[in-house]
C-alpha cells in the first residue's frame, strides 16, 4: 500500500519498463500498468499475446532482502495471489499450475514471469510480470485450446482496476508470511488447497528424462514434491512438469 503505480496506455512489455526503473533506483513495491503491450514476453523466450484494452498486464519491482537462490519462492507467492484474488472477485474454481500459472477449467487464464538484477550475489531487485486474459472475446486459434479468459468462461465483462487491487492485496499480505521466514512454510497449505496436480498422477519432463510420478504439493520452499514409482519422495525444483489430461 502506499507505493507508486505507473500506468501507460501502450509499452513495450511492463517487465522491461520495470527494468529500466530498477535501474533507475525506483523503489521496493513500485507497479506498472498497461492497456497494451507491444512486446510482451512469456517464459523461456515466448511471446505474450498483449492487445488494448482486455487484459491485466502489470509488473511489481520488489526489493528483498534474501539470497537470490530464493527469488523463485516470490514468484510462487505472487501466483498464489493472483489465484486467492481472482477467486475472491469472481468465486470460480481458480487453481494453480505449478509453479505459476493460473488455471480455470483446465486452461491457462494467467502467466506469470520473474526476472532478477544482482549486485555481488545480492538481489538488486526483482521483477515479477502478471499477464491475466481477462476480456478477450476469442484467443488466437492456437492458443483456444490451452488458454481461455474470465470472459471466454463466464459471458461476463470484469473490472480490470478491482482485479488488480483485489491481487495487490493479497500479495501484501502474502509477501510478508513470506519475509517472516523467508520461505513459503506460511503459504505452503493454501498454496496445495489450490494445486490442480494435487495427488494426481503428473509426468514429469526434465532435460535429459521423462516418467511418471504423484504429486504430493509443494515444500517450504516451493519445490514440488512427487513420490516416484519405487516409493522414493523426490522435491523437483526445476524442468517442466506436465500434467496428464490438462
Ligand atoms: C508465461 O509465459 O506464462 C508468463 C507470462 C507473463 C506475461 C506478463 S504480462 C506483464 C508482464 N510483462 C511482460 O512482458 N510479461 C509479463
Amino acid at each position: 500500500a502506499g507505493q507508486k503505480i505507473y500506468y501507460f496506455d501502450e509499452i513495450d512489455s511492463t517487465n522491461t519498463c520495470a527494468k529500466q526503473l530498477g535501474e533507475q533506483g525506483a523503489s521496493h513495491g513500485t507497479l506498472i500498468v498497461a492497456e497494451e503491450q507491444s512486446a510482451g514476453r512469456g517464459r523461456r523466450g515466448r511471446t505474450w499475446e498483449s492487445p488494448a484494452g482486455s487484459s491485466i498486464y502489470m509488473s511489481i519491482l520488489l526489493r528483498p532482502e534474501i539470497p537470490p537462490v530464493n527469488a523463485p519462492m516470490l514468484t510462487l507467492a505472487m501466483g498464489l495471489s493472483a489465484a486467492e484474488g481472482l477467486q475472491e472477485y469472481t468465486s470460480l474454481d481458480i487453481q494453480i499450475k505449478w509453479p505459476n500459472d493460473i488455471i480455470l477449467n483446465r486452461k491457462k487464464l494467467a502467466g506469470i514471469l520473474t526476472e532478477m538484477s544482482t549486485e555481488m550475489d545480492c538481489i538488486n531487485y526483482v521483477i515479477i510480470g502478471t499477464g491475466i486474459n481477462v476480456n478477450m472475446k476469442q484467443l488466437p486459434a492456437e492458443l483456444a485450446k490451452k488458454a481461455t479468459s474470465l470472459r471466454l468462461e463466464t459471458g461476463r465483462i470484469m473490472r480490470r482496476s478491482e482485479i488488480i487491487a483485489l491481487i495487490m492485496k493479497k500479495f501484501e499480505k502474502n509477501y510478508q508470511l513470506f519475509m517472516e521466514n523467508g520461505d513459503l512454510r506460511r503459504l505452503q497449505e493454501e498454496y496445495n488447497n489450490l494445486l490442480i496436480t494435487r495427488e494426481k498422477e503428473v509426468r514429469i519432463i526434465e532435460s535429459q528424462e521423462e516418467y511418471d510420478a504423484y504429486a504430493l504439493g509443494i515444500n517450504e520452499k516451493g519445490e514440488l514434491l512427487v513420490r516416484e514409482s519405487d516409493g522414493t519422495t523426490k522435491a523437483i525444483s526445476s524442468g517442466e512438469i506436465s500434467v496428464r489430461g490438462i
